[in-house]
């Protein structure tokens, strides 16, 4: 039972300059952790700044049906009640308390668990059912039951877990609706990761939580680390040590977690439409308050300062484990770079934005070595090529990244109607696309914004003079 939000297409005109502060909500990945993790402990686990977007709730559905008590307190008049280090204005206050299960204590579902449209959700919550003794199957929406599953398959199966994916995907490498009988006790491995993802790697140590013995992960490319530093975080026996092949992480089984308060930083992620449109929208000036800066979600930064962006780290801090900082972007006028591929583990969801700054940069950007962005919500090369190609940018797309010839700062042609694919990073980054353009753009829909970033459009108009 998949619900599909009617399409809900948008018209963005020209505006600007964005000025102001806003906090960008809670982090997704991190936000998925805490909740599964939360599951697995003994007792009542707090969160703060959890991102109530549709994939995360559909994360905490998942493990509802599976056990574990959450309920969401609502934010206290006042503030009241904050955590240390949350000075700053949070898109979100509300507390969520989480009673959870044990490790091992899952309970089978009654019905099929719907995913949505997160891929974040299925491969982790995947590796959770593997090593407990309960069946589940996932569903999801048309975009996440196009997406290759048989990366966690693999590892999930030779630990012992027994999946059955939809019927003639399994020369696709496995596709959703599957079902996964997991197997209790479950077989510790050691698994090199043929692809970098963090989503396949957690996948891994989740399982090898209610595993006996030692579970190892070797990561060839480092992706990001938010399952290594939250189950330490929970008290689980983790260790992670470089080595010629790469890191090798390797979790303690049968462990015992302890409950915890937790407080998400904000998504850089999200950050990214902002440092992007401040950036090229003339006049600009905008912080963007509470973003994580883990050094495995930086790439974007990075990438943006090298062509030229005026970035600045305000009061650096350290929220629930993570380093944090506000943000304050200018106008700045950007130029071109080669994006060095070494970059791309630590921006790999921020390239459609990426791709939306080189259309305004002075000269050719050419970004390569990002292949796995054909796998995400929407093939995102082929999506960002044809919307920003539709809207009059020259650029040349190319099987692992793209080259964008940009305007030298000047609005791009616009006009036209572009499809987001069941993707919200299409879709936000073709709203900031729209925002300096010579004709209004189209997006056909934009409901699935709703995903990752709920309030999106509602900063959009604060930033740009138009709140309610
Ligand atoms: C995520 C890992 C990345 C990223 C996704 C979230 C995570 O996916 O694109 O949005 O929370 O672990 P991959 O593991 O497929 O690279």
């Amino acid at each position: 039972m998949t619900h599909h939000a009617p399409s809900q297409p948008l018209t963005i005109e020209a505006r600007g300059p964005l000025v102001g502060r806003i906090a960008v909500p809670g982090d997704k990945s991190i936000s998925h952790r805490s909740l599964m993790l939360s599951a697995l402990a003994v007792g009542e686990s707090r969160i703060e700044g959890l991102l109530e977007g549709e994939d995360v709730l559909a994360t905490a559905a998942a493990l509802r049906a599976m056990g574990a008590t959450i309920v969401k307190e609502p934010a206290v008049a006042g503030g009241g009640g904050r955590a240390m280090g949350t000075a700053a204005p949070r898109g979100e206050d509300a507390v969520w308390r989480v009673h959870g299960v044990g490790v091992g204590g899952l309970m089978q579902p009654a019905q099929a668990l719907d995913m949505g449209n997160s891929g974040t959700s299925t491969r982790l919550l995947m590796g959770l059912v593997a090593s407990h003794p309960i069946t589940a199957t996932f569903t999801g929406d048309a975009s996440l039951s196009g997406r290759p599953m048989g990366r966690v398959i693999e590892p999930l199966a030779r630990m012992g877990a027994d999946i059955t994916a939809s019927p003639g995907s399994e020369g696709k490498g496995g596709r959703l609706p599957l079902m996964l009988r997991g197997l209790c006790p479950a077989v510790p491995i050691e698994y090199t990761l043929p692809v970098a993802s963090a989503q396949v790697k957690s996948a891994i140590l989740l399982a090898g939580l209610n595993t006996p013995g030692v579970t190892r992960v070797i990561e060839p490319v480092a992706t990001r680390d938010h399952s290594e530093r939250m189950l330490a975080g929970f008290g689980a026996t983790i260790t992670v040590e470089d080595s010629p092949a790469g890191k090798v992480i390797a979790i303690h089984g049968e462990a015992e977690l302890k409950p915890q308060h937790i407080v998400v930083p904000g998504d850089p992620s999200s950050a990214a439409f902002w440092l992007v449109a401040a950036s090229v929208v003339p006049g600009s000036d905008v912080v963007v308050a509470n973003v994580g800066l883990n050094p495995t979600r930086t790439g974007l930064i990075a990438a943006l300062r090298m062509m030229g962006a005026d970035i600045v780290e305000l009061d650096p801090r350290v929220v629930g484990g993570e380093p944090v900082a506000d943000l304050r972007v200018r106008h700045a006028p950007l130029s071109a770079i080669e994006v060095p591929p070494d970059l791309a583990p630590s921006m790999i969801d921020e390239y459609p934005a990426l791709f939306v700054a080189a259309a305004f940069a002075a000269g050719r950007t050419v970004a390569r070595g990002a292949h796995e962005l054909r796998v995400k919500e929407s093939d995102r090369i082929a999506a960002m090529a044809a919307a920003l190609g539709a809207c009059g940018v020259p650029l040349e797309e190319h099987e692992d990244g793209m080259t964008v010839t940009g305007s030298s700062g000047e609005a791009i042609p616009g006009g036209a109607t572009i499809a987001s694919l069941l993707d919200h990073r299409i879709a936000m980054s073709m709203t900031v696309a729209g925002l300096h353009a010579r004709r209004p753009v189209t997006i056909d829909d934009v409901a699935p914004v709703a995903t990752s970033y709920p309030t999106f459009f509602t900063s959009l108009d604060a930033l740009t003079g138009r709140a309610a």
